[in-house]
């Protein structure tokens, strides 16, 4: 008879974001360590596994937060890592706001064990959205002009803490790299199936970014990495109340890299030739439902391995885009990645998966 979960498990993890690149690979490593139950939450919502069950439900709704999370009175941690994307920097606060005040209020009054709540930022913080800000970035720079949805959210937080049972941290990674499906912000897979239909066309790798972003300096963020450090940071209590920097550790330009992406493609690079990957990649889905079926690939859908518009934003970042990661070491978490290596294991990582030739 295989052992009862809830007597070897203490912690009850609610991943809200679950089906994100973030939240995905956050609930991959949850399972991974022995003290915990997870509860997945998104609108498509997932398949319940041993440890982990997963709710459906649209966090902009009210009322259907409080009638699908109302009786989750289990749930010792929040893992707040839910987004909506929306064309403006301005139309990003209310409903992302929305959705972590749906949550809190409907966990807070029933979860009595209720410890931490940890909130996913990123740069953004630091204005690296708009603009040449200051590098590196550190948790203690001042905030910018609003609107600014990431700084609105740990204020919600910042405000609701003091006389309560939990504490609250604040995670700000780099750009995310890692496997996830029919998400708006995804570089590894935007270069991966770039560069595979650049390869099906016969034709060189070409960075597509403005030609200083081929040059500036940069640094990404592995999910991995970043899973193990939000868990680290909701649970060690020297990071109560604290926001950090999590990166892979070291810094690159596109100009070094980018030739041995093209390498692992079996590609040749060609000279950079800015364009819109949005405008460019519209008329290339019936290429991409070739090359599901002649290279018999899982059946996702062409929407579902687009996110050209991020893609565009990154290669347009004609600044240093990088924040100091020596807090969260000064705080205890040292772990790193190389981000070479890291783009290798992701790309393999997505032909084991079928997802690319
Ligand atoms: N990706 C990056 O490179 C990156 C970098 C730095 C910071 N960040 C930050 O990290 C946070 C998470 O980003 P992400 O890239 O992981 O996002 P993502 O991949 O788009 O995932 C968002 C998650 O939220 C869920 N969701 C969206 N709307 C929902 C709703 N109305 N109700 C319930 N669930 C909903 C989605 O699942 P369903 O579609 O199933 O609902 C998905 O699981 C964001 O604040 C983002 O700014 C991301």
């Amino acid at each position: 008879m295989e052992p009862d979960q809830t007597e070897t498990t203490s912690k009850t993890a609610l991943v809200v974001g679950a089906n994100g690149v973030i939240g995905r690979n956050l609930i991959n490593h949850l399972l991974t360590l022995p003290d915990w139950n997870v509860i997945g939450v998104s609108r498509r919502g997932g398949e319940d596994t041993r440890g982990l069950k997963y709710v459906a439900v649209d966090l902009l709704n009210e009322k259907e937060t409080y009638e699908k999370l109302g009786n989750l009175s289990e749930v010792t941690h929040i893992f707040f890592a839910a987004y909506q994307d929306r064309p403006t920097w301005a139309e990003l606060v209310q409903p992302n706001l929305a959705m972590l005040v749906n949550v809190v209020n409907t966990i807070e009054p029933i979860a009595s064990n209720l410890q931490h709540i940890s909130l996913m930022q990123g740069y953004k913080v630091y204005g690296a959205h708009l603009g040449p800000f200051k590098t590196p970035a550190r948790e203690t720079d001042a905030y910018h002009m609003p609107p600014e949805f990431n700084v609105d959210q740990q204020q919600f937080l910042e405000q609701r803490q003091p006389g309560s049972t939990w504490t609250w941290s604040a995670l700000r990674p780099s750009v995310v790299c890692g496997f996830a499906l029919g998400n708006p912000m995804n570089l590894a897979m935007v270069i991966a199936i770039y560069a595979s239909m650049s390869k099906e066309l016969g034709l060189p790798l070409r960075f597509p970014g403005k030609p200083g972003a081929y040059n500036s300096l940069l640094e990404m963020t592995d999910a991995g990495l970043l899973a193990r450090a939000t868990v680290w940071a909701a649970t060690d209590e020297r990071c109560a109340n604290q926001a950090f920097n999590i990166t892979n550790g070291d810094l690159f330009r596109w100009n070094e890299l980018w030739p041995k992406i093209a390498a692992f493609f079996e590609l040749e690079t060609a000279p950079p030739l800015p364009m819109s990957l949005e405008v460019i990649m519209s008329d290339k889905e019936t290429l991409w439902n070739c090359m599901v079926k002649k290279y018999g690939l899982e059946n996702n859908s062409y929407k579902d391995v687009s996110s050209w518009r991020f893609g565009d934003f990154v290669f347009s970042w004609d600044y240093d885009f990088f924040a100091d990661g020596s807090k969260a070491r000064r705080f205890g978490f040292h772990d790193f990645i190389d981000t070479e290596r890291m783009f290798m294991d992701i790309f393999e990582d997505f032909r084991r998966r079928k997802v690319i030739p």
